[in-house]
């Protein structure tokens, strides 16, 4: 992961991504660079953390996925963020479903997920995972909307593709 440092940091700055995730800021390096090293102590502590997304096996990182304290600074939520030549392929939602099934082998139940109300392309990745609203919030863009994913509600919604060409790694 040290070595995706900027990669991610790249991504991050697109304006696509950063619109919402970031409120439009772009990340200073030593902030991704930080992420980062949350991320591998994550890792060695057991957590699940943040994973980078790639289109195979050692190829380069097209999006990063995971859980992050980010709405609020005590509770980690699953965030996902990709490149946009790599949207609308149904990436975000089966590396969200990996990640939620490794968050329930864990006794993480619920899984937790906040969008901001305009960002649609999130909102339906939620809808997809079979999340459910559960609080509207006021924040800088507007309002939030909190989403949850108890593990039995996620067992209805539709199973992982098994042909899945994503790999995560940390
Ligand atoms: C959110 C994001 C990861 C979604 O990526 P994606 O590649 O479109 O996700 P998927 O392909 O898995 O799409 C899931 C569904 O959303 C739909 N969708 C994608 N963009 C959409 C949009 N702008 N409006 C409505 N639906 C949209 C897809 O068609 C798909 O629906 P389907 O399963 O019915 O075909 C991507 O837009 C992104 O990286 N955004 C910037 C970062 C961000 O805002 N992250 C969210 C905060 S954590």
């Amino acid at each position: 992961m040290p070595s995706d440092l900027d990669a991610s940091h790249r991504l991050l700055a697109m304006p696509d991504v950063r619109r919402y995730l970031m409120d439009g800021d772009v990340a200073p390096r030593n902030w991704v660079r930080a992420l980062i090293t949350a991320t591998v102590r994550d890792r060695q502590q057991g957590r699940i953390g943040l994973w980078a997304v790639r289109d195979r096996a050692h190829g380069p990182l097209i999006g990063l996925c995971g859980f992050k304290a980010f709405s609020n600074p005590r509770v980690p939520e699953l965030i996902y963020a990709l490149a946009p030549p790599h949207w609308g392929k149904g990436i975000a939602v089966q590396v969200s479903q990996i990640l939620c099934v490794r968050a329930f082998a864990a006794g993480i139940s619920p899984v937790l997920a906040t969008t901001d109300a305009p960002n649609t392309a999130s909102e339906h990745v939620m809808k997809r995972l079979n999340m459910r609203p559960v609080a509207v919030r006021p924040n800088r863009l507007g309002r939030q909307v909190v989403c949850e994913l108890p593990k039995a509600r996620f067992s209805r919604s539709r199973p992982i593709r098994s042909d899945c060409a994503v790999l995560l790694r940390p």
